[in-house]
């Protein structure tokens, strides 16, 4: 099953809006299985943004990743990297449409409040940068009739 990464940047929490991001996730009917709340070191978001180094964005980009804690998560469904990055929607926020994240709570490009996976290699690697596997949680949907 594939998995991607997502990571919610340090101006998520500053807003208050973790719990509305994190819907958006979850209204879709996406599976959350892995989710973690970190202070980055500088060396883990250089690893993680090593192809960005040298653009003029880089060192504001490390500056404002480690400047308070994130929120990690992994999503794991068919197709979930395209449905994901869709949700998300495109990088560049000018052209991020309303209903996606970015066009509803980002209207700077550097602040774009959230990460998501590419790619598979991108998201095999991310997944192994952040979390380790005991931190992994696959679930079945049995459990909802509960409730
Ligand atoms: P993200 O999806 O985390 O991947 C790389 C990040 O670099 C991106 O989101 C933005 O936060 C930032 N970024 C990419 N392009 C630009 C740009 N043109 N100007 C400023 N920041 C950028």
């Amino acid at each position: 099953m594939e998995r991607t990464f997502v990571m919610l940047k340090p101006g998520v929490l500053q807003r208050r809006i973790v719990g509305e991001v994190l819907h958006r996730f979850e209204r879709k009917g996406l599976k959350i299985i892995a989710l973690k709340m970190m202070q980055l070191s500088e060396e883990l978001v250089k690893t993680h943004y090593k192809e960005h180094e040298g653009k003029p964005f880089y060192e504001k980009l490390i500056a404002y990743t480690t400047s308070g804690p994130v929120i990690a998560l992994i999503i794991e469904g068919e197709g979930v990297i395209a449905t994901v990055r869709r949700l998300v929607g495109p990088t560049d926020v000018t052209a991020a449409l309303p209903g996606t994240i970015r066009g509803d709570y980002a209207y700077q490009t550097r602040l774009n409040i959230v990460h998501a996976s590419d790619s598979p290699e991108a998201a095999e690697r991310e997944i192994k940068l952040f979390f380790e596997p005991e931190e992994i949680h696959p679930w079945e949907d049995g459990n909802a009739r509960w409730f």
